[in-house]
């Protein structure tokens, strides 16, 4: 597919019966990056998710096992976990205060004299897949699914613990909401072609123009963009080399995550639809301790991060796909005209017509009490 012009339909970013589609499928059957395992170390730290569509939390047990849970009481559906509680000690539902251990079993049900002959057991919490590789987590969305993270990520998954990113630090993470469909977000990241232009003040003279090498395993795709010092690999013995000192290195993780690779940081992009032209971005960065000391380390890490976030991504890339998403509204295009520099649009859309394809739609369904 980059051998060739292909044309994109401009309705798979505005219509409504696509993107419900891709949320009962596409979001519905494979693992998610969740974020950094930092942040959930201690027993009874925990992650709550940042898409209100797909309420989870995941938590550190006493025993040191993570658990993930769909964040809704069994009783009447209230929210368990606000985000507020410093660490738990027990799910308590803050609606009619029936409580449940960190495993997920109903433990307390208040005034049980409403509830003749409940059967606790069949009011667990309903519990999601969880895995844990090279620092970083995943859910599955599907209750009884099983991750395989070595099946699902591949060569990714052998990247990612090449790179140590367990050793990094979390530094901000930042969620905005983009007024953008959430494949065109994650598309501005998946070609070269608009660097020398849109990002003429401030990318472009760090990467030598359109050099870029791909590799893909499933729906997966690395990208490894040459900087300005490329030529220089040369003079570093071939055992020395170190592929982040002359290039950075982009992960498009099937289907929402973003990863980005740079010597000294990492940044982890994620999207979730809220509306065919509305997407919650989250952007999670994280450092490596040793190349940052001090004040003025912080100092260094406040810039790139306001530099990264704020001017690049969603100053130039997220600014001009919400200004396309706009200009859908008027017509003037029905398809998306791709060019040869921008065949991996094509491949990330391919995937995603290939998962709507395998996996059709499956409302979530909570099993019912036996
Ligand atoms: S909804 Fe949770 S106790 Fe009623
Ligand atoms: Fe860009």
């Amino acid at each position: 597919m980059l051998d060739r012009v292909v044309q994109l339909p401009v309705n798979i970013y505005t219509d409504p019966d696509i993107l419900e589609k891709e949320t009962s499928s596409v979001f519905r059957h494979y693992p998610m990056l969740v974020g950094h395992a930092s942040r959930i170390q201690e027993p009874g730290s925990y992650l709550l998710s940042d898409w209100d569509s797909f309420p989870y939390v995941i938590v550190r047990t006493q025993e040191g096992h993570l658990r993930g849970f769909l964040n809704i009481c069994r009783h009447r559906g209230a929210r368990l976990v606000a985000g507020t509680e410093p660490c738990l000690k027990a799910f308590v539902c803050p609606f009619h205060g029936w409580s449940y251990d960190l495993d997920g079993k109903l433990k307390g049900v208040t005034k049980p004299y409403n509830f003749p002959d409940l059967d606790k057991h069949a009011f667990s919490l309903i519990e999601l897949p969880v895995a844990e590789r090279a620092g970083l987590i995943w859910i599955h969305p599907s209750p009884g699914a099983t991750i395989n993270l070595d099946h699902f990520l591949g060569f990714v998954g052998e990247d990612l613990d090449h790179f140590g990113l367990k050793e990094l630090v979390p530094y901000r993470k930042s969620q905005i909401i983009k007024e953008a469909n959430w494949k065109l977000l994650i598309k501005t990241y998946l070609e070269g072609y608009h660097v020398p232009y849109l990002h003429r003040d401030t990318l472009s003279h760090a990467f030598r123009k359109g050099v870029i090498a791909h590799h893909e395993y499933g729906p997966h795709i690395r990208l490894a963009a040459a900087r300005t010092n490329f030529q220089e690999i040369v003079n570093v013995q071939a055992d020395q080399r170190r592929i982040l000192d002359f290039a950075s290195v982009y992960y498009s993780i099937f289907p929402h995550a973003f990863f980005i690779m740079h010597p000294d940081y990492v940044s982890i992009n994620l999207f979730y639809p809220e509306a065919p032209n509305r997407t919650i971005w989250t952007h999670e960065m994280l450092y490596r301790p040793e190349q940052f000391h001090g004040e003025a380390g912080m100092k260094a890490l406040e810039k790139r991060f306001s530099y990264t976030n704020d001017v690049v991504f969603d100053g130039e890339d997220f600014a001009i796909a919400e200004g396309v998403q706009r200009g859908l509204v008027h017509g003037g295009n029905a398809m998306h005209t791709l060019g040869l520099e921008e065949g991996l649009l094509a491949i990330f859309q391919q995937n995603i017509e290939n998962a709507l394809m395998a996996h059709p739609s499956s409302p979530f369904i909570a099993k019912e009490p036996d």
